[in-house]
C-alpha cells in the first residue's frame, strides 16, 4: 500500500498493527518484549509521532548557556519542522518558526550563532529574532499587506534550571510542574549555578526510539561501552525506574564507589546514586557526581536522529580549574561514548529492516525500556 504524506493518508494495515501493538504497553502487566522492527521503519507511523508527539511535546533544544546574549541562536529541526530559539532583545528566550512570511524561505540554516536580526536571502524582509517584523522591501503599493500584524509564529519555549525546551503547540501546559519531584531531588545539585563546559550535535542513520530506548537502559555499557562507559559503573548495570508521568520518568542507578563531592553539598545516598530524569520524548539529564550531562535525540527524518547534549559542572570548579582545562578530557570521552552509541544504533537500525527481524525479549535490566514504551503509547494514543 502506499503512504503518502498527512495524517489522513497514514493508515495503513502495517501501521494499524504496529500501532495496537504498541498500545498494549498500556495493559496493567504489559508485554515484556521489545517493540515490533515495523516501529522503527513504518513511515506511516513515523507520520503518527509527528503529529501526536513532537508537535505537542517539550523537546530539550539546549542549555541556557548556548543563549546567554541577546541574538544567541539555535536552529533546529524537530521532525520535519524548523524552529528557531533564541534570546531576544528583551533578554527572554523565543521560539519561532523561521519561515519567511513572504514566500516561504528558511530563514536561517540549522546550527547555532549570534544574530542581530533575521534578513532573508530571497527579498530581503527582515525579522527581529522574536519573530516580529522589521522591514518589508518594496511593499507599499499593496495595500492589503499589514506588516504591523505579520511575524513568525511563536512555539512554546520553558527555561527549567538551565535546560531550554521547545513545544511546538503555543498553548502547551508548562512543564515545570511535571518536573515538582525532580527539582526537589535535584536540589542539592544547585542546577542554576552549574556552567556547560561541552556541548555537541551529531547526526545518528537510525530511527529516533532506537537511540532513546537505548538510553533507558544501562544494561548494553557491558556490549558497546566495555572500556568508557562500564568501568565508572562500580555499582553494576541494574537501575530503579519511577513512571512519575507519561511524560516523566526518573532512573536511579547504584553508584558504586561514590567520590566525595568538593563543592556540592550532596547527602550521602546522594553519592549513592547516578540520578537521571527522562523528558518524554526524547530529552535526558543524568548526574555523574558533580558532572551533570544532558542528552536530547530528535528525529530528522524516519531513519536518521540528530543528537544533541552537554556537560555541565559547577561553577566553582569551572572557576577554579580553567574551563580549557576541563574541555579537553570531557569532549574526548564523550566523543568515543558517542562513536560506541552511534556505530552499534547504526547497526542496529540495519538490523530492525531485515525481513527476519521479530520482537525481542527484554532483560529485567532493562525496566526504563518499557516506561519510555509506556510513554510511547500514551503519546500516540488518539
Ligand atoms: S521569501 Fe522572504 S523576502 Fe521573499
Ligand atoms: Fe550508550
Amino acid at each position: 500500500m502506499t503512504v503518502t504524506t498527512g495524517p489522513a493518508a497514514v493508515r495503513t494495515g502495517d501501521t494499524a498493527e504496529v500501532l495496537a501493538q504498541l498500545l498494549e504497553y498500556l495493559a496493567p502487566v504489559p508485554p515484556r518484549l521489545s517493540m515490533p522492527p515495523k516501529a522503527f521503519t513504518d513511515p506511516g507511523l513515523y507520520e503518527l509521532e509527528r503529529e501526536r508527539i513532537f508537535h505537542r511535546s517539550w523537546v530539550l533544544v539546549g542549555h541556557a548557556d548556548q543563549f546567554a546574549s541577546p541574538g544567541d541562536y539555535t536552529a533546529l529541526d524537530i521532525a520535519g519542522e524548523a524552529v528557531l530559539v533564541a534570546r531576544g532583545r528583551d533578554g527572554a528566550l523565543h521560539a519561532t518558526s523561521p519561515v519567511c512570511r513572504h514566500r516561504l524561505m528558511p530563514l536561517v540554516a540549522a546550527g547555532q550563532g549570534n544574530a542581530k536580526d533575521l534578513t532573508c536571502p530571497y527579498h530581503l524582509w527582515r525579522y527581529e529574532v522574536d519573530g516580529r517584523l522589521i522591514a518589508a522591501t518594496h511593499m507599499r503599493g499593496n495595500p492589503d499587506f499589514d506588516p504591523a500584524s505579520c511575524r513568525l509564529p511563536g512555539f512554546a519555549v520553558e527555561e527549567w534550571h538551565g535546560f531550554v525546551y521547545v513545544n511546538l503547540d503555543p498553548g502547551a501546559r508548562p512543564l515545570a510542574p511535571e518536573l515538582s519531584v525532580v527539582e526537589k531531588e535535584m536540589a542539592n545539585y544547585r542546577l542554576d549555578d552549574m556552567v556547560q563546559v561541552t556541548s555537541w550535535t551529531e547526526e545518528w542513520h537510525c530511527n529516533w526510539k532506537v537511540a532513546v530506548e537505548n538510553g533507558h537502559e544501562n544494561y548494553h555499557a557491558i556490549g558497546f561501552h566495555p572500556e568508557t562507559v562500564k568501568p565508572l559503573m562500580t555499582g553494576g548495570i541494574d537501575m530503579q525506574v519511577h513512571y512519575d508521568s507519561p511524560v516523566v520518568s526518573r532512573l536511579l542507578s547504584p553508584a558504586g564507589n561514590p567520590v566525595p563531592p568538593t563543592v556540592l553539598p550532596l547527602t550521602e545516598d546522594e553519592q549513592k546514586v547516578l540520578y537521571s530524569f527522562r523528558v518524554f520524548p526524547c530529552g535526558s539529564v543524568a548526574t555523574f557526581g558533580e558532572t551533570i550531562a544532558w542528552l536530547s535525540l530528535v528525529p530528522a527524518a524516519l531513519d536518521r536522529t540528530v543528537v544533541r547534549g552537554g556537560t555541565l559542572m559547577p561553577r566553582q570548579i569551572v572557576e577554579q580549574a580553567g574551563p580549557e582545562n576541563l574541555r579537553g578530557p570531557l569532549e574526548e570521552f564523550t566523543a568515543r561514548v558517542n562513536t560506541e552509541d552511534r556505530t552499534g544504533l547504526e547497526a542496529v537500525q540495519r538490523g530492525v529492516g531485515s525481513r527476519y527481524a521479530r520482537r525481542g525479549h527484554l532483560s529485567p535490566k532493562e525496566p526504563g525500556v518499557l516506561a519510555f514504551y509506556r510513554s510511547l503509547a500514551e503519546g500516540l494514543r488518539d
